[in-house]
C-alpha cells in the first residue's frame, strides 16, 4: 500500500518515480539546474542531496487509483467533520492527520474529480500546495463569486504553485478544485514562502 508519510529526507537516490519539495536551501541538481525553495519536481533514477526534502513516491501512475482513494477515505478524516460547511457535506474530501515540521505545517488532502475546495480569501499564514497525485487546478476570483473567476493555474504531479498572497499576506479570493481524482499536499508557515 502506497505511504504517504511526510518527513524531511537529506537525500534523494529513488529508482521510483517520486514527488520531491525543496523546502530546504536552494539545490543544484546533478543536470546543473536549480531547485530553488519551495520548488518541486517529478522525478526516477537522479541523485542529489538537501536539506529539507519532502519526498512522496508515487510510481509510474500520475492518477489516484481506486486503492488509493479507497486508503485516503478509510484513513483519512472527513473535510465536513474539521469545517462543518454545508459545500462539505458528504463530499468525497478528506484530510490526512496534520504533521509539524520545524516552523511548517503539512496536511494532504484527497479530492474527488471535478471537486471544488472552499471559496476563500483569509489565512492567518502563508500558504502553498503541491500537486501529488491526479490533475487539479488553483483558481482566483475578483470576489466571492465564482462567476468572476480569472486565473487558473493547472497543476499535475510534482508541482508547486507561485505564492497567492502580498507582502502584507493579502490573498485574492481562491479555491482548489480537482480535475481527476486529486492529492494535494498543503504547506502553511509563519513567514512568506518562498525565500526571496
Ligand atoms: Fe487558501
Amino acid at each position: 500500500m502506497m505511504d504517504f508519510g511526510i518527513s524531511y529526507s537529506k537525500k534523494f537516490d529513488g529508482e521510483n518515480l517520486s514527488v520531491v519539495l525543496n523546502c530546504g536551501d536552494s539545490i543544484v541538481l546533478p543536470d546543473n539546474t536549480i531547485l530553488g525553495n519551495f520548488q518541486s519536481g517529478l522525478y526516477r533514477n537522479t541523485e542529489f542531496k538537501g536539506d529539507k526534502l519532502v519526498i512522496v513516491k508515487i510510481g509510474e501512475n500520475l492518477e489516484v487509483s481506486d486503492k488509493v482513494a479507497g486508503m485516503c477515505r478509510s484513513r483519512w478524516t472527513p473535510v465536513y467533520e474539521l469545517f462543518p460547511i454545508e459545500q462539505f457535506r458528504n463530499a468525497d474530501l478528506y484530510r490526512s492527520s496534520t504533521v509539524k515540521l520545524g516552523d511548517f505545517t503539512f496536511n494532504l488532502w484527497y479530492f474527488g474529480e471535478h471537486l471544488p475546495g472552499s471559496l476563500h480569501k483569509e489565512h492567518d499564514f502563508y500558504e502553498t500546495h503541491t500537486q501529488i497525485l491526479g490533475r487539479g487546478e488553483m483558481q482566483k476570483f475578483h470576489k466571492e463569486d465564482e462567476r468572476t473567476l480569472y486565473e487558473r493555474t493547472l497543476l499535475s504531479p510534482g508541482q508547486t504553485h507561485r505564492p497567492f498572497f502580498d507582502s502584507h499576506r493579502s490573498y485574492p479570493c481562491h479555491r482548489y478544485r480537482a480535475i481527476s481524482k486529486s492529492i494535494l499536499l498543503s504547506i502553511e508557515s509563519p513567514y512568506s514562502i518562498p525565500k526571496e
